[in-house]
């Protein structure tokens, strides 16, 4: 198949991050400061990405603004021609540093609230006082005229409040809100029997997130997909495999998504040694499920084949043992009722003990 531009690269600038969330997306085998790249490195990377026709950066972690070079590389990516966007927690920065950044050339932020409700956004933050902290960061976000989306991460702890959360997205004068499902893998897979929402709360999170679009056109814009396993085909997951997207991580290893090192077989090519560009062109973990001839029955021979691109291949792992199978999400995929049953199991409506902390990822903001 042809070989796409990329489109966009996320750029993991470290793991650190004071926050404790149960669902990361980070690896659980964290990269520790001493393992990270260095400002040079992330430079030389980010010249590359212009030059290959990349448009968009997103610095992320991790927490981004743990790196004390964050305004010296935002400054950097706009020099290069890249459309800048911090995806942070919201509760390392301050006023004075939003509005460097914004002088450097930032034009986007991308912040996580993890309830409408203070205490409860705390408590799944594992990090008192996070909520003001954000709200206040979101303040300086507008005043310094940068364009806001508040990412909202829903599970069986808040889905109920999903309604207050876009509210609270309102009211921190974002343009838009991501009403994210957790994900499961990784972290979450960890703690999906406390994650995973009863059946009963999708279908009324469902109403209400559709009645919100309604009631808030030309307010704000409210991004939703559909939770996977209570969709009948899967999402496109990264817009295909090695077509739009690179993701970075804090060592400098090239992966065609963030949970990509799930993936026993896959070789990761590493941006110290090797430049971006062969990367995307040669890697071997970027062609293993690029285009369509990986794919299997049934999704070989279906028709949606270049539209869900099979769905997502660290899902396919998760739930069935193998990356290359159909995502058993898609209701035509070979044991989907199995898998959905298992999946399901974690979201009887029963009460589950609180104690997913003891699984939550550690404080690594100073390690
Ligand atoms: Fe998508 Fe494969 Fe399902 Fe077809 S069979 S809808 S290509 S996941
Ligand atoms: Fe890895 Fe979907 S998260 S392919």
């Amino acid at each position: 198949m042809k070989l796409e531009t990329p489109y966009a690269l996320l750029a993991e600038l470290t793991h650190r991050c004071p926050l404790r969330c149960p669902y990361c997306s980070n690896p659980v085998d964290l990269v520790r400061r001493s393992q990270e790249m260095d400002t040079e490195s992330w430079k030389s990377l980010l010249k590359q990405a212009a030059d290959m026709g990349i448009l968009q950066v997103h610095f992320s972690g991790g927490e981004p603004t743990a790196r004390k070079d964050i305004e010296e590389l935002v400054a950097y990516a706009d020099e290069c021609g890249l459309y800048t966007n911090l995806i942070t927690s919201g509760v390392l920065s301050d006023d004075d540093q939003i509005h460097r950044l914004a002088r450097a050339g930032l034009a986007h932020v991308q912040i996580s609230i993890q309830d409408s409700d203070t205490e409860n956004g705390d408590w799944i933050a594992g990090f008192p006082g996070a909520q003001q902290k954000k709200l206040a960061l979101a303040k300086s976000v507008d005043e310094a005229g940068l364009a806001l989306t508040i990412n909202a991460v829903i599970h069986r702890q808040n889905i109920d409040r999903v309604d207050r959360m876009i509210d609270l997205a309102v009211s921190m004068q974002a343009q838009r809100v991501e009403v994210a499902n957790v994900q499961y893998y990784g972290w979450g897979i960890q703690n999906r029997p406390y994650l995973m929402p009863t059946i009963k709360q999708l279908e009324i999170m469902d109403q209400v997130v559709k009645r919100k679009i309604v009631e808030l056109k030309g307010a704000i814009t409210i991004d939703y997909v559909v939770p996977d396993y209570y969709a009948r085909r899967p999402k496109a997951c990264m817009n295909g495999w090695g077509q739009r997207f690179i993701n970075i991580t804090p060592e400098g290893y090239a992966l065609p998504c963030h949970a990509a090192e799930t993936i026993p077989e896959l070789e990761f090519d590493n941006v110290r040694d090797t430049p971006l560009s062969k990367i995307w062109a040669d890697s071997q973990a970027f062609n293993r499920f690029r285009g369509t001839e990986w794919m299997p029955e049934p999704c070989q021979s279906c028709d949606q084949r270049e539209i869900d691109w099979g769905g997502c291949r660290c899902q396919a792992l998760a739930l069935t043992g193998a990356a290359e199978n159909t995502d058993p999400v898609c209701e035509l995929a070979p044991g989907h009722a199995q898998v959905l049953l298992t999946a399901l199991e974690d979201s009887r409506d029963i009460e589950v003990d609180f104690d997913y902390r003891k699984f939550s990822r550690p404080d690594t903001a100073r390690s």
